[in-house]
């Protein structure tokens, strides 16, 4: 397979109607009976056709229980099944689910063939030895569209491999509640990163608009605001002023729907009092009408259900389908049985009594088969039986391992204690250093990512990749504490005090792996954004040992460090960094590679105090007094390098920008170690005075590049009207004449907008 250089091009595009593919819709929808077209709306999951024993579970290993495949299939024509059962399956095991639900079309027994969707957030997270990336939120931290590219591409070809054409990826809600469980599911808290590294995953998936039977459609989450929920748990309210509406959680979305995204899942929660499956004017007039999205929207898990019993918008199960259907919600999540027969008999009772009309129903229908045929599962040839050589390839490992390598991020280096050398005595010690589940999160295997029956053979937990560094003997270690659930809730204990404190005694250094169990939605709910006690104490008795720490935090969300931060002389993020996470850190961490990510969001420093990088800049008020609101652990964007980097001879091409204009702005950076490196050019826009409280900045560009020891390259920027534009209190962007500030790297100019 050949993994294209990631342009951010125009391409042929889902996003353009294809009339012959039309003329072929239509015919097929002129076909259909009602309850077809009522089936094609309609999502099961897997386990609701499978086996199971006297106590109604599911017999393992799996097997399909064919008369409630037929029943669904042939009875209520369901058109859509999502998810794997509790665990992983082989690419066997999924060869043979495949068969049994393609078989219907491929017999002539259905009018269209089934669209099976799969949750594969970070690589083909449900299928044995499919190559594991880090989660989003890490590789959001490369600042590397590149990697995210080529991170979609593979996962869509071992997805294919797996006998699926639709990924439910990628989040592109915007991080902006770091209490939040799905925090890591992210592109980090900024719009235009999320947007331009979303896109890249999109274009990744859908094989630059070429799809084929190697790539997959697209789907994109949760449409809209899931993430700014106000108290932190999950699929909870948000209130989003238009404001911020426009400007921060609609852009990755827009930009992805621009490049052809083919589906987006609709957000279970509610945003100003409106849940996201009732709101007409998101899916309907924002989505379709204003942005021509030709794909269809699916509903989340079971929330049509939840209209009625959570969220107490609709007075009954048929009022709840209503509501969510005709405001534009096209296929439904329902997900089990026997609530979907329960959902094909209230939209045939809902289209009869014409509270939901033929002509929504044939538009929800004509965008699924719009879908099904954009994916290829209408063409012979492309459900040829194909063999994908390339699964679990070396190449696809080391793509893996080079977006870890390219994530992590280096936070603090005191003294230049890093690399280290490898002659050292080294304590590996924490709750995460030798688990790899914990490097890879929630979604890895099962939901939760807890199980450790299917890790990834072969792959390293940090203390494994230590061990291997510098031999055994050279490597103590102590676990020093453990996490674990307590009544739902995430907890930790120390373990064996005596044993962590007699090898620190014995060590020359340490290595402190600290963090979060693997955890996501619900289940992922916290309290405190405070990383917990117990492992505050550790890292204390670590200090106190008199060695020098180095601080790895293995962490979902930005969890609060504050306590420690001084007492570490090497502090590494490294987010949930995947299965090559362990080898990855070992390799940075004696210099093998040097440290390139940069934080995607800005680390709070206090569990009460959350911010951002692009806050109003009334946020800065008593800034004089040292009581400035702005004062997190760590900025948006930062990360140091073992590298040194100098910037200068900042130029702008013009003083003056004007609508349908554009001013380069240029800046040579340099090298000035005798390491080779990596640095991430960041571009801010600043409004100097505007109408309403401008953001204090903005990203508006920024640039992956290597420089060689003293080397020194010269980096370019356009800088557009757009990027000027804010969002008044309507959602409507506007622009105002006025002087800007444009900042790289510690330097900056101005120009004014006419
Ligand atoms: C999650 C979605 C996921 C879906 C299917 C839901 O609970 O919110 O992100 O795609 O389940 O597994």
């Amino acid at each position: 397979m050949f993994i294209h250089p990631f342009h951010s091009h125009t391409q042929e595009n889902f996003h353009v109607l294809n009339s012959d593919r039309e003329t072929k819709i239509e015919a097929i929808l002129q076909q259909m009976s009602v309850e077809e077209k009522i089936g094609e709306t309609c999502q099961i999951t897997l386990d609701a056709f499978l086996k199971r024993d006297a106590k109604d579970q599911v017999i393992e290993p799996i097997q399909i229980d064919q008369s409630k495949l037929d029943e669904a299939i042939m009875t209520y024509h369901v058109g859509s099944i999502l998810n794997v059962g509790s665990h992983t399956l082989s690419l066997e095991q999924w060869s043979v689910v495949m068969k049994a639900v393609h078989q219907y079309y491929k017999s002539e027994q259905t009018k269209a063939p089934i669209l099976y969707g799969i949750d594969a957030i970070h690589g083909v997270n449900y299928t044995v030895g499919g190559t594991l990336f880090p989660q989003e939120i890490g590789l959001a931290a490369t600042w590397n569209p590149s990697l995210a590219n080529q991170f979609g591409h593979i996962t869509a070809y071992e997805t294919r491999a797996s006998g699926i054409p639709w990924n439910f990826s990628p989040v592109l809600d915007l991080a902006r509640q770091p209490l939040w469980s799905r925090f890591f599911e992210t592109l980090g808290e900024d719009p235009y990163l999320a947007a331009e590294m979303g896109k890249a995953i999109v274009c990744g998936y859908q094989g630059e608009g070429k799809m084929d039977n190697e790539h997959v459609a697209a789907c994109l989450k949760h449409f809209v605001g899931y993430s700014a929920s106000n108290s932190g748990r999950d699929r909870t309210s948000a209130w989003i002023p238009e404001k911020y509406m426009t400007e921060l959680f609609l852009v990755p979305f827009k930009t992805a729907v621009d490049k052809g995204a083919m589906t987006v899942m609709v957000n279970s929660g509610d945003v100003n009092g409106i849940p996201g499956h009732i709101n007409y004017h998101l899916l309907t007039e924002v989505l379709k009408e204003e942005w021509g999205f030709l794909g269809f929207a699916v509903s989340d898990w079971e929330d049509f259900i939840f209209l009625e019993t959570v969220h107490q918008v609709a007075s009954s199960p048929l009022d709840a389908v209503v509501k969510g259907f005709n405001a534009g919600v096209d296929m439904s999540m329902v997900p089990s049985a026997p609530h979907y027969k329960t959902y094909c008999k209230l939209m045939k009772q809902a289209v009869e009594e014409e509270k939901i009309s033929m002509e929504r129903l044939n538009d929800a229908v004509r965008r699924i088969l719009r879908v099904k045929m954009a994916t290829g599962l209408f063409d012979k040839e492309m459900n040829q039986a194909k063999s994908y050589p390339n699964f679990g390839s070396t190449a696809f490992k080391e793509s893996a391992l080079n977006a870890a390598l390219e994530s992590i991020t280096l936070l603090k280096n005191e003294d230049q204690l890093l690399p280290l050398k490898g002659s050292e005595k080294i304590l590996v010690a924490g709750p995460t250093s030798n688990n790899l589940t914990y490097l890879n999160g929630a979604w890895t295997h099962t939901w939760q990512g807890v199980d450790t029956t299917y890790n990834t053979k072969g792959c390293k937990t940090i203390l494994q990749a230590v061990q291997a560094k510098v031999g055994s003997d050279n490597c103590l270690y102590a676990e020093g504490a453990e996490l674990f659930l307590e009544n739902d809730f995430e907890a930790c204990r120390l373990v064996n005090q005596a044993d962590f404190k007699t090898k620190a005694e014995q060590s020359d250094i340490i290595l402190l792996c600290l963090g979060e169990l693997p955890s996501t939605e619900k289940p992922g709910d916290i309290r405190s954004l405070n990383l917990l006690p117990a492992q505050l104490e550790l890292a204390k008795m670590a200090y106190e040992s008199g060695k020098p720490v180095v601080l790895v935090l293995v962490e979902a969300r930005p969890r609060i460090v504050n306590e420690i931060v001084s007492g570490a002389t090497a502090i590494f993020q490294t987010y949930l960094p995947g299965d090559y996470g362990g080898t990855a850190l070992v390799k940075l961490l004696y210099g093998e590679e040097n440290p390139s990510g940069k934080l995607p969001y800005t680390y709070p420093k206090y569990d009460g105090v959350i911010e951002f990088y692009d806050h109003p800049k009334s946020d800065d008020r008593h800034k004089s007094n040292g009581f400035n609101a702005y004062d997190p652990q760590w900025d948006f964007g930062y990360g140091l390098s073992y590298s040194t980097f100098t910037y200068s001879n900042l130029e702008i091409s013009k003083s003056v920008l004007m609508e349908n204009d554009s001013i380069i702005i240029a800046v040579d950076v340099t090298n000035t170690s005798d390491r080779k490196g990596k640095e991430v050019v960041q571009l801010y826009l600043s409004d100097i005075v505007a109408s309403m409280v401008p953001a204090g900045k903005r990203l508006k560009g920024f640039k992956k590049i290597e420089l060689k020891s003293h080397e020194t390259q010269r980096v370019e920027f356009v800088i557009l009207i757009e990027d000027v534009k804010f969002a008044d209190n309507k959602g409507y962007w506007m622009f105002e004449s006025g002087e800007f500030k444009a900042l790289i790297g510690g330097l900056s100019a101005t120009f004014q907008v006419k």
